[in-house]
């Protein structure tokens, strides 16, 4: 029966559980299983280290191999993102450098294109230099003039983080031909987006966010064809860059709800960056349909403008200083996508290691917007960005140097 993503997000990933009895998500913690003999044992051992499933007469072997609570929850996600499988990971990153690995490590390939901007982080480890790989940085319309015979992979994110920047996927994976495209999609969900339905080769998410929801996993998933699939499996399972089968069970508990925590954050966050476009402390608004020209990618490639807001403001860095100290409801913390609301400054937190060109500017706060009353989160972010802010210029100048030098030493210790 096909189903409607509400109907979807409730059901996916359960449909043997009343063939096993039970009503709720099974856990199975087992970090090594009873082998039946040594032959179907090292056969199925076999299958999984090169990336394939657990042979049927074979058992599970270990667990960095498989585990069941863990593949439950790669076929819901898989359902979800409408692709073949999904492969999670202990972490966005360790999805991210296992995506990297697979597609550069044995393909004699070593160059990736990747479109700013990027998080933080995934900017941070392309740039780095840890994982061997070229990296061309670029935008949109870059795309296709950075492609070498040697590109592996093309990576974006849209929604963008922080700055909410919309990338038409269809027009990079046109640009990209052969290469594949992983599209960071933790910003939309596979509720607003689906990247593999566009042509993407993978949709990852930082599973840390919305599709746990509640800020207590931290984990990342990769939905993808099964050859893809088969290779990150390869990776996982060499690197060991494991999800424990207890976040496995949260993010699919998780699931249920992901819609309905989507659409009601989602509509607090236009309520808010509405509002906020009218702020007399506020210079500019960073939200899909609000800011800017969306090229038609909210009706194209989107169903929906997600709940990350941000916001540049009048007065700078200082500004925004006394805004983060000055909440009381929103959390100043780094993360999002829960159901709590949070607030963050990226240039000096998440994107404090990108290059000082491609950093997000000094006066832009970056809100999460949780399910709490959106009145009560109004009078929160009026009352602190009514503070205002002490010797606006000075604090600006003394603040932000120590972010630019840091970052050049990041930036310097990078190779090229
Ligand atoms: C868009 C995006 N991608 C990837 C990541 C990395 O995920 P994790 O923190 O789970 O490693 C993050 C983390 O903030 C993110 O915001």
């Amino acid at each position: 029966m096909s189903l409607r993503p509400d109907s979807l997000a409730v059901h996916c990933g359960r449909d043997d559980l009343t063939a096993l009895g039970v009503h709720a998500l099974p856990i199975d913690l087992s970090s090594t299983n009873p082998l039946p003999d040594i032959e179907r044992g090292g056969d199925s051992y076999e299958a999984m280290a090169t990336g394939g499933h657990p042979l049927p007469d074979g058992g599970n072997v270990y667990s960095r191999l498989w585990n069941p609570t863990v593949a439950r929850f790669e076929s819901a996600l898989a359902q979800m993102e409408h692709a073949d499988e999904a492969v999670a990971f202990a972490s966005g990153m360790a999805a991210m450098t296992a995506a990297i690995l697979a597609h550069t490590g044995q393909s004699g390939k070593r160059h990736v294109v990747a479109c700013r901007p990027l998080y933080g982080g995934t900017d941070h480890l392309l740039d780095s230099g840890l994982l061997g790989v070229e990296v061309t940085f670029c935008h949109e319309h870059e795309v296709e003039a950075a492609i070498r015979p040697d590109t592996a992979l093309v990576i974006l994110e849209t929604p963008a983080n922080p700055t909410l920047d919309l990338v038409d996927i269809r027009n990079v994976v046109a640009q990209a031909g052969d290469v594949p495209v992983l599209v960071d999609n933790t910003f939309a969900t596979p509720i607003l987006q689906n990247p593999v339905t566009l042509g993407a080769s993978m949709s990852l998410h930082s599973a840390t966010k919305y599709l746990g929801g509640h800020g207590d996993v931290t984990a990342g998933v990769i939905a993808c064809g099964n050859d893809t699939a088969a290779a990150l499996r390869r990776v996982r399972a060499v690197t060991g860059g494991l999800l424990h089968p207890l976040g496995a069970y949260l993010l699919h508990r998780g699931l249920s709800t992901l819609p309905i925590r989507i659409r009601a954050q989602q509509a607090s966050a236009q309520w808010l960056a509405t509002w906020l476009g009218e702020h007399p402390a506020v210079e500019a608004v960073h939200y899909p349909g609000v800011d800017r020209d969306t090229r038609g990618l909210l009706e194209t490639q989107m169903r929906g403008t997600g709940a990350m807001v941000a916001i540049t403001l009048r007065d700078g860095y200082a500004a925004a200083e006394s805004m983060t100290s000055s909440v009381q409801l929103f959390t100043h913390a780094v993360s999002l996508g829960g159901v709590d609301s949070l607030i963050q400054h990226p240039a000096a937190l998440t994107h404090r290691p990108v290059a000082p060109d491609a950093r997000p500017s000094a006066s832009l706060v970056r809100l999460s917007v949780g399910l709490e009353d959106v009145e009560d989160l109004k009078a929160d972010l009026d009352r602190a960005l009514r503070r205002t802010p002490v010797s606006a210029a000075q604090t600006s100048i003394n603040r932000m140097a120590p972010v630019a030098t840091r970052t050049s030493t990041l930036a310097t210790s990078s190779p090229t």
